[in-house]
């Protein structure tokens, strides 16, 4: 079935693919005041956030072909990610409206329903999809990857396998699955439509206990860091940006401090495998969780301290040359993900950190389409407005901007 996609959308996809990539290692230029009338650069010209910039300050009116390119970035514009497309769908059970016989049904139903929200394209740059979805068409006969290039949003491609129990790790630690025939699995991707990929790798942070140390277990660092680096270098063998995703997971009863570490830890781990496998930062994407306290002490830090805790940390060891960052929400609730994001963006901002800042979440931007979809036909129109007004207010706090109240709070 994915070759009959790929036969649909080949020669369209052929002007795409690697395209992020080549745009990535375009000159870094940034044009003079007098230079910023002009409505159309040549494509080597173009580096991302400069364009952004001009964008932003209407200054440049990309042509189409160029805003296309421009959307293919996972962070491009003023705009996020939605991740986790359907997982929730299963995640939480049967729905009011639907038979929970028919899963896949109920997937599809919500993914139509998430993809088509008018003014969607608005505020979100790409969507991460399983790739059963690539291969699935909406109601009208087009494919759900086409439904979402033609609104100018990005298609990434999950690409890991899950999770299984880490040899050699501590007692729960995990590693992820997926390496076997993974650039057959990236290059059906890539020629079913979708521009980017993710990875997702898991750590928890635990004490000290009888018999052993504290946790991420050296091993599950080392493991996850090397697995990530694999991923990643296929990805770009095969045109598409990689996101790569260390979460590690908010459960227990630490400090913020504690987070910072470990966070110092796994991600100079991280960028060290990327750059001994010689995988290209300027077309890498981090995903990586916010600093904050474990979830028995999540009141400890406001979003103030959350943002300087975070951009503090990141400052040590993410490098300024990755072509962004994109918070995951990690079981946050939707308002503090978004008011933590804001946080973070203006902390970013004030102390000159050289970051493509944005989110790709996946409950944050999604429970409460769920709640509000309830799996009935009749509520889809008012599901839809949920989603639209929790990824504005998240394209805002990207921006710094975001004033509230938060839509969640009515
Ligand atoms: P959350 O924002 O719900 O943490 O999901 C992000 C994600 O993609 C996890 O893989």
């Amino acid at each position: 079935e994915l070759r009959d996609i790929s036969l649909e959308l080949g020669k369209r996809n052929d002007r795409h693919l690697g395209s992020a990539l080549s745009r990535r290692r375009a000159e870094v230029r940034r044009p003079r005041r007098s230079e910023q009338v002009p409505q159309v650069l040549p494509l080597h010209e173009l580096h991302l956030p400069t364009v952004l910039h001009a964008v932003d300050h209407q200054c440049f009116v990309p042509t189409i072909d160029q805003e296309q390119q421009l959307f293919d970035a996972a962070v491009g514009g003023h705009r996020g990610v939605i991740a986790r497309g359907a997982d929730h769908v299963r995640a939480r059970g049967p729905l009011e409206g639907r038979d929970p016989a028919r899963p896949q049904e109920n997937r599809r139903a919500y993914r139509e329903l998430l993809f088509q929200a008018p003014g969607l394209e608005g505020h979100i740059s790409g969507v991460i999809v399983h790739p059963e979805a690539l291969a699935w068409r909406v109601a009208g006969g087009e494919l759900m990857g086409e439904l979402l290039q033609a609104r100018g949003i990005a298609v990434g491609v999950k690409l890991d396998l899950g999770l299984a129990e880490l040899e050699g790790g501590g007692p729960g630690e995990q590693r992820t699955k997926g390496l076997e025939g993974l650039a057959a699995r990236a290059r059906e991707g890539a020629r079913a439509g979708a521009s980017f990929a993710k990875w997702r790798a898991v750590l928890k942070i635990e004490p000290a206990a009888e018999g052993r140390g504290a946790l991420p277990s050296e091993a599950a660092v080392q493991r996850n860091a090397e697995d990530l680096a694999a991923y990643a270098l296929e990805c770009q063998r095969e045109g598409l940006v990689p996101i790569v995703e260390p979460e590690i997971l908010l459960d227990g009863d630490h400090g913020v401090e504690r987070t910072a570490e470990v966070t110092e830890r796994v991600l100079s781990r991280l960028f060290a495998e990327l750059r001994a496998r010689g995988v290209d930062l300027q077309a890498t994407v981090l995903k990586p969780c916010m600093v904050m306290p474990g979830t028995g002490r999540q009141a400890e830090a406001g979003p103030e301290e959350v943002a300087r805790w975070t951009v503090a940390t990141f400052k040590k060891c993410v490098p300024s040359e990755v072509a962004g960052v994109v918070f995951l929400s990690g079981g946050q609730s939707e308002e503090l993900a978004t008011r933590n994001l804001n946080a973070i963006a203006r902390e970013a901002e004030s102390t000159g950190a050289p970051w493509e800042l944005s989110f790709s979440y996946g409950r944050a931007l999604q429970a409460s389409v769920l709640r509000a979809w309830g799996g009935q036909e009749e509520r889809v129109g008012d599901a839809q407005r949920v989603s639209l007004a929790l990824a504005s207010a998240n394209a805002s706090a990207r921006e710094g901007r975001f004033e509230g109240p938060h839509p969640t709070a009515a």
